[in-house]
């Protein structure tokens, strides 16, 4: 029989659980015992587990959160630290680890994968911005969520001939930003990737309020930032384990300055931790499960180093260093077709025939060569 290690890393995800579970069905067939790890790489430090049988994942897939607990503890911070996780990886006879989590957990298996342990990833976060997969989970149910909040803003803005900015999460991606806000009908969507100018925001609201549209609605990402200013908005400038600060407030900031040049009144909603709580969409669910099962035939087959990953409607394994190497980000033309929604894109350069990315906002968000 063999021991295989779970463990979820990172900020938490609708879908992580129906992971959990997928994994220790289909290892079921193989006999091997499930280990969880408890609170992510901290657990490995710590020596705290739990054992994950048939019964003990019964009834999980719906369930939000990971029942196992996650951390953003870098075991890399102290070699002391990456020495326990190595004592406690042969401690409790661990064969294999399966990590589950975004760049930084994913960043943690590719380093210690270097030294020796057989590691497998699967790429989790609301945020989407893992290289190498088309999509991750979470990011649909995130999405979910935050259409929802723009439809029932939208009828209180219009009631009140308002502006609501709607915050959401996206450090330095805004594929939450701009897909829900495709999908919401937002007037305006700032992301991370392309610096804002206030003066041309207001220009495009003041336009709606001049074709008789009295409200509208702002998708701002969390990593979002005006020209100029080179700093995001930040709520503190403690770093964690992985060096990121916590972002948030770039929605105040934006309404504020909103305010004073319309002079109209304006409101904020900041969709936080709401987005990544809950029970996942059956997308998520379902794209979780594969990557479950997927993970646990590369286990089988010994092809370690690797993340399983969507690409097109195939899962497929990509190596770890592929996964992190760098940040996915939005597909510009993606985002500059949701332009055209508020005034500043042009359909014609998504209609030329001479443009080689005809139609590819439509059918690709992952660009294999960017
Ligand atoms: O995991 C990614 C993310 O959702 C980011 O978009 C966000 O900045 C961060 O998590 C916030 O996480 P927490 O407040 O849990 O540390």
């Amino acid at each position: 029989m063999r021991k295989i290690g779970v463990l979820t890393g990172g900020g938490d995800c609708p879908g992580l659980n129906a992971v959990i579970r997928a994994v220790v069905r289909a290892s079921m067939q193989y006999d091997w015992e499930i280990i969880g790890i408890k609170n992510g790489w901290k657990g490995l430090i710590d020596g705290e587990i739990v054992i994950l049988t048939d019964y003990a994942v019964s009834g999980i897939l719906p369930k939000g959160g990971t029942i196992i607990g996650t951390s953003r503890t870098n075991p890399f911070k102290k070699p002391e630290y990456v020495q326990k996780v190595e004592e406690n990886i042969r401690r409790f006879g661990i064969d294999a680890l399966v990590a589950i989590g975004g760049d930084d957990t994913l960043g943690v298996a590719l380093k210690l994968h270097q030294r020796g342990i057989p590691i497998i990833g699967i790429p989790k976060t609301i945020d989407n911005d893992l290289s190498g997969t088309d999509y991750t989970f979470g990011f649909d149910t995130a999405v979910s969520i935050v259409t929802e909040a723009i439809d029932r803003l939208h009828t209180t803005a219009e009631s009140h001939h308002r502006v609501i900015v709607v915050e959401v999460m996206g450090r330095n991606a805004g594929w939450i930003a701009t897909v829900a806000g495709i999908s919401g009908g937002a007037d305006e969507i700032l992301i991370p990737e392309e610096a804002f100018n206030i003066e041309e925001v207001c220009r495009n609201l003041r336009s709606r309020y001049e074709r008789g549209k009295k409200f509208s609605i702002v998708v701002v990402a969390e990593g979002a930032k005006p020209i100029g200013e080179g700093m995001v908005v930040t709520q503190s400038d403690e770093k964690d384990e992985f060096g990121h600060v916590r972002l948030g407030g770039i929605g105040h900031s934006l309404a504020r300055e909103i305010e004073k040049r319309m002079n109209v009144d304006t409101r904020v909603t900041i969709l936080g931790h709401v987005q990544r709580g809950g029970t996942p969409t059956a997308h998520d669910r379902v794209l979780a499960t594969r990557f479950g099962v997927a993970a646990v035939e590369l286990v089988k087959n010994g092809d370690f180093g690797k993340m399983v990953a969507l690409q097109g409607d195939k899962i497929v394994p990509v190596s770890l260093e592929k996964a992190v190497s760098k940040s996915k980000t939005v597909n510009m033309d993606l985002y500059n077709m949701a332009k055209i929604f508020f005034g500043k894109g042009k359909v014609k350069d998504f209609a030329n025939p001479t443009n080689e990315n005809k139609y590819s906002q439509v059918y690709t968000t992952y660009d294999e060569k960017s």
